[in-house]
Protein backbone atom coordinates (compact mmCIF):
# COMPACT_ATOMS: atom_id res chain seq x y z
CA UNK A 1 0.00 0.00 0.00
CA UNK A 2 2.76 2.14 0.95
CA UNK A 3 4.23 1.66 -2.82
CA UNK A 4 1.42 2.47 -4.52
CA UNK A 5 0.02 5.96 -2.49
CA UNK A 6 3.87 6.72 -3.01
CA UNK A 7 3.93 8.84 0.13
CA UNK A 8 1.69 6.59 2.63
CA UNK A 9 0.99 9.05 6.35
CA UNK A 10 -0.71 5.99 7.61
CA UNK A 11 -2.76 7.48 10.25
CA UNK A 12 -4.29 9.57 7.33
CA UNK A 13 -5.02 6.38 5.12
CA UNK A 14 -6.30 4.01 7.74
CA UNK A 15 -9.96 3.06 8.25
CA UNK A 16 -9.72 2.65 11.91
CA UNK A 17 -10.97 5.97 13.47
CA UNK A 18 -8.52 5.07 16.63
CA UNK A 19 -5.87 5.46 14.79
CA UNK A 20 -6.17 8.82 14.01
CA UNK A 21 -3.97 11.64 16.11
CA UNK A 22 -5.67 13.27 18.95
CA UNK A 23 -6.84 16.30 18.13
CA UNK A 24 -4.38 19.09 20.03
CA UNK A 25 -6.00 19.95 23.37
CA UNK A 26 -5.28 23.57 25.13
CA UNK A 27 -2.75 24.12 27.28
CA UNK A 28 -3.77 24.47 30.97
CA UNK A 29 -4.02 28.26 31.98
CA UNK A 30 -0.98 27.97 34.00
CA UNK A 31 1.61 27.24 31.21
CA UNK A 32 2.08 30.75 29.76
CA UNK A 33 3.27 31.97 32.51
CA UNK A 34 5.48 29.32 33.28
CA UNK A 35 7.14 29.81 29.74
CA UNK A 36 7.19 33.65 30.47
CA UNK A 37 9.00 32.87 33.97
CA UNK A 38 11.49 30.38 32.19
CA UNK A 39 12.07 33.06 29.70
CA UNK A 40 12.73 35.82 32.11
CA UNK A 41 15.19 33.84 34.29
CA UNK A 42 16.92 33.39 30.91
CA UNK A 43 17.06 36.97 30.09
CA UNK A 44 19.32 37.58 33.62
CA UNK A 45 21.58 34.92 32.07
CA UNK A 46 22.55 36.83 29.42
CA UNK A 47 26.05 38.52 31.01
CA UNK A 48 29.21 38.74 29.08
CA UNK A 49 27.27 38.24 25.88
CA UNK A 50 28.55 39.52 21.99
CA UNK A 51 26.42 37.27 19.97
CA UNK A 52 23.78 34.97 20.71
CA UNK A 53 21.02 32.97 19.29
CA UNK A 54 17.91 33.05 19.31
CA UNK A 55 15.18 29.87 18.83
CA UNK A 56 11.37 29.94 17.91
CA UNK A 57 8.25 29.22 19.56
CA UNK A 58 5.90 30.37 21.85
CA UNK A 59 8.15 30.50 24.92
CA UNK A 60 10.84 32.35 23.33
CA UNK A 61 8.91 34.90 22.18
CA UNK A 62 8.64 35.79 25.86
CA UNK A 63 12.41 36.00 25.64
CA UNK A 64 13.03 38.35 23.05
CA UNK A 65 10.63 40.71 24.37
CA UNK A 66 12.85 40.59 27.39
CA UNK A 67 15.88 40.99 25.40
CA UNK A 68 15.09 44.11 23.69
CA UNK A 69 15.03 45.78 26.97
CA UNK A 70 18.23 44.21 27.94
CA UNK A 71 19.88 45.40 24.51
CA UNK A 72 22.71 47.22 25.75
CA UNK A 73 23.87 43.97 27.07
CA UNK A 74 24.97 42.42 24.20
CA UNK A 75 25.96 43.02 20.32
CA UNK A 76 23.58 41.17 18.33
CA UNK A 77 21.15 37.62 17.82
CA UNK A 78 21.07 35.56 15.40
CA UNK A 79 17.70 34.12 14.55
CA UNK A 80 16.73 30.18 14.11
CA UNK A 81 13.61 31.19 11.62
CA UNK A 82 12.08 34.55 9.78
CA UNK A 83 9.82 34.54 12.45
CA UNK A 84 12.33 35.36 15.09
CA UNK A 85 14.23 37.50 12.84
CA UNK A 86 10.92 39.27 12.73
CA UNK A 87 10.65 39.78 16.73
CA UNK A 88 13.46 40.62 17.09
CA UNK A 89 13.92 43.46 14.89
CA UNK A 90 10.32 44.00 16.30
CA UNK A 91 11.98 44.54 19.89
CA UNK A 92 14.97 46.43 18.31
CA UNK A 93 17.39 43.89 18.93
CA UNK A 94 20.11 43.67 15.51
CA UNK A 95 20.05 40.44 13.55
CA UNK A 96 22.93 39.10 12.13
CA UNK A 97 23.93 36.37 10.27
CA UNK A 98 26.12 33.06 11.53
CA UNK A 99 28.45 33.52 9.09
CA UNK A 100 29.62 36.75 10.14
CA UNK A 101 29.00 36.42 13.62
CA UNK A 102 31.56 33.13 14.11
CA UNK A 103 30.36 30.77 16.90
CA UNK A 104 28.09 32.18 19.55
CA UNK A 105 27.82 32.72 23.12
CA UNK A 106 24.67 31.81 23.55
CA UNK A 107 21.88 29.91 22.28
CA UNK A 108 18.37 30.03 24.40
CA UNK A 109 15.30 27.90 22.87
CA UNK A 110 12.55 26.22 24.05
CA UNK A 111 11.47 22.34 23.13
CA UNK A 112 8.53 20.23 22.52
CA UNK A 113 10.02 17.65 24.78
CA UNK A 114 12.81 16.45 27.22
CA UNK A 115 13.65 13.77 29.30
CA UNK A 116 16.04 13.62 32.59
CA UNK A 117 19.27 12.87 30.27
CA UNK A 118 18.22 16.65 28.74
CA UNK A 119 17.90 15.11 24.95
CA UNK A 120 14.81 16.61 23.48
CA UNK A 121 12.64 16.56 20.72
CA UNK A 122 12.55 19.68 18.94
CA UNK A 123 10.75 21.20 15.58
CA UNK A 124 7.07 21.37 16.18
CA UNK A 125 7.73 25.19 15.30
CA UNK A 126 9.37 23.81 12.21
CA UNK A 127 12.43 25.55 12.66
CA UNK A 128 14.79 22.19 13.88
CA UNK A 129 17.34 22.67 11.15
CA UNK A 130 18.56 26.19 11.70
CA UNK A 131 17.75 25.60 15.94
CA UNK A 132 20.20 22.16 15.86
CA UNK A 133 23.13 24.64 14.17
CA UNK A 134 22.21 27.22 16.33
CA UNK A 135 22.65 25.10 19.43
CA UNK A 136 25.70 23.58 17.72
CA UNK A 137 27.44 26.45 16.98
CA UNK A 138 27.34 28.00 20.57
CA UNK A 139 29.46 27.96 23.68
CA UNK A 140 26.00 27.93 25.92
CA UNK A 141 22.95 26.24 25.29
CA UNK A 142 20.16 27.44 27.57
CA UNK A 143 16.63 25.47 27.47
CA UNK A 144 13.45 27.53 28.50
CA UNK A 145 10.28 25.47 29.00
CA UNK A 146 7.08 24.55 30.96
CA UNK A 147 6.59 21.91 33.23
CA UNK A 148 4.41 19.98 30.44
CA UNK A 149 7.58 19.57 27.78
CA UNK A 150 8.94 16.81 30.74
CA UNK A 151 8.82 13.77 29.82
CA UNK A 152 10.65 10.48 31.35
CA UNK A 153 11.14 9.24 27.87
CA UNK A 154 11.20 10.59 24.46
CA UNK A 155 8.58 9.39 22.03
CA UNK A 156 5.46 8.64 24.46
CA UNK A 157 3.52 10.67 22.66
CA UNK A 158 5.25 13.74 21.16
CA UNK A 159 6.03 13.29 17.42
CA UNK A 160 9.45 13.38 15.86
CA UNK A 161 9.77 16.24 13.13
CA UNK A 162 11.76 15.17 10.20
CA UNK A 163 12.52 18.46 7.90
CA UNK A 164 12.94 16.51 4.64
CA UNK A 165 13.41 18.28 0.76
CA UNK A 166 10.56 17.67 -1.04
CA UNK A 167 12.12 15.67 -4.23
CA UNK A 168 12.61 12.52 -1.46
CA UNK A 169 9.23 12.96 0.71
CA UNK A 170 7.93 9.88 -0.76
CA UNK A 171 10.95 7.78 0.18
CA UNK A 172 12.06 8.76 3.14
CA UNK A 173 8.69 8.41 4.32
CA UNK A 174 8.83 4.62 3.25
CA UNK A 175 12.06 4.44 5.18
CA UNK A 176 10.83 5.29 8.74
CA UNK A 177 8.00 3.05 8.03
CA UNK A 178 10.31 0.42 7.64
CA UNK A 179 12.24 1.82 11.57
CA UNK A 180 9.06 1.91 13.29
CA UNK A 181 7.89 5.21 12.66
CA UNK A 182 4.45 6.27 11.12
CA UNK A 183 5.61 9.69 9.33
CA UNK A 184 2.40 11.74 8.59
CA UNK A 185 3.27 14.93 6.03
CA UNK A 186 2.52 18.36 7.85
CA UNK A 187 -0.22 19.82 5.31
CA UNK A 188 0.36 23.27 3.51
CA UNK A 189 4.11 23.91 5.11
CA UNK A 190 7.33 24.39 3.91
CA UNK A 191 10.50 25.34 6.14
CA UNK A 192 12.18 28.64 5.50
CA UNK A 193 14.73 26.29 3.41
CA UNK A 194 11.82 25.60 1.29
CA UNK A 195 11.43 22.16 2.65
CA UNK A 196 8.69 19.97 3.88
CA UNK A 197 8.05 18.15 7.60
CA UNK A 198 7.01 14.64 8.57
CA UNK A 199 6.20 14.44 11.78
CA UNK A 200 6.86 10.57 13.14
CA UNK A 201 5.04 8.98 15.83
CA UNK A 202 6.05 5.50 17.34
CA UNK A 203 9.86 5.45 16.34
CA UNK A 204 11.96 3.64 18.67
CA UNK A 205 13.39 5.82 20.80
CA UNK A 206 15.26 3.67 23.68
CA UNK A 207 18.40 5.08 21.99
CA UNK A 208 17.77 8.48 20.94
CA UNK A 209 21.43 8.90 19.94
CA UNK A 210 20.94 6.01 17.24
CA UNK A 211 17.88 6.90 16.23
CA UNK A 212 18.79 10.86 15.41
CA UNK A 213 21.77 9.21 13.43
CA UNK A 214 20.00 6.63 11.43
CA UNK A 215 17.32 9.17 10.57
CA UNK A 216 19.91 11.86 9.59
CA UNK A 217 21.80 9.08 7.19
CA UNK A 218 18.57 8.80 4.96
CA UNK A 219 19.43 10.63 1.89
CA UNK A 220 16.61 13.44 1.60
CA UNK A 221 16.95 13.82 5.24
CA UNK A 222 17.44 17.42 5.70
CA UNK A 223 17.67 16.99 9.67
CA UNK A 224 15.45 15.38 12.52
CA UNK A 225 13.92 17.45 15.64
CA UNK A 226 16.40 14.86 17.90
CA UNK A 227 18.69 16.82 19.80
CA UNK A 228 20.84 13.80 21.64
CA UNK A 229 24.09 15.35 20.71
CA UNK A 230 24.11 18.57 21.51
CA UNK A 231 22.36 18.90 24.83
CA UNK A 232 21.33 21.94 26.75
CA UNK A 233 24.18 22.81 28.82
CA UNK A 234 21.15 24.07 31.66
CA UNK A 235 17.12 23.33 31.26
CA UNK A 236 14.72 26.40 33.31
CA UNK A 237 11.80 25.02 33.74
CA UNK A 238 8.62 27.21 34.95
CA UNK A 239 6.28 25.11 36.83
CA UNK A 240 2.24 24.89 37.61
CA UNK A 241 3.42 26.62 41.17
CA UNK A 242 5.02 29.33 39.36
CA UNK A 243 8.70 28.80 40.01
CA UNK A 244 11.38 28.40 38.05
CA UNK A 245 13.52 24.96 38.40
CA UNK A 246 17.33 25.03 37.37
CA UNK A 247 17.48 21.25 36.09
CA UNK A 248 20.68 19.20 35.97
CA UNK A 249 20.97 16.32 33.35
CA UNK A 250 20.98 12.95 35.27
C1 LIG B 1 10.39 25.25 17.06
C2 LIG B 1 10.70 24.51 18.31
C3 LIG B 1 10.15 25.08 19.57
O1 LIG B 1 11.21 25.34 20.43
C4 LIG B 1 9.22 24.10 20.19
O2 LIG B 1 8.22 23.78 19.25
C5 LIG B 1 8.60 24.65 21.48
O3 LIG B 1 7.72 25.68 21.17
P1 LIG B 1 6.87 26.42 22.28
O4 LIG B 1 7.83 27.26 23.08
O5 LIG B 1 5.90 27.25 21.47
O6 LIG B 1 6.18 25.39 23.12
O7 LIG B 1 11.36 23.51 18.34
O8 LIG B 1 10.90 24.60 15.94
Amino acid sequence: MIQALGFCPAPFFSANRDLLPMPPTRPPAWVEKAKRLAAETALSLVQSVHYLGVGTGSTTRYFIEGLGKIQEQFDGAVASSEQTASLLRQAGVPVLELNDTGDLDLYVDGADAFDPHFRLIKGHGGALTREKILATASRRFILIVDETKRFARLGDSVSVPVEVIPFARSTVARQIVRMGGTPTLRERYLTDNGNQVLDVLGLPLSDPVQMEHALQSIPGVVEVGIFSERIPDLVLMGTSSFTVERLKAV
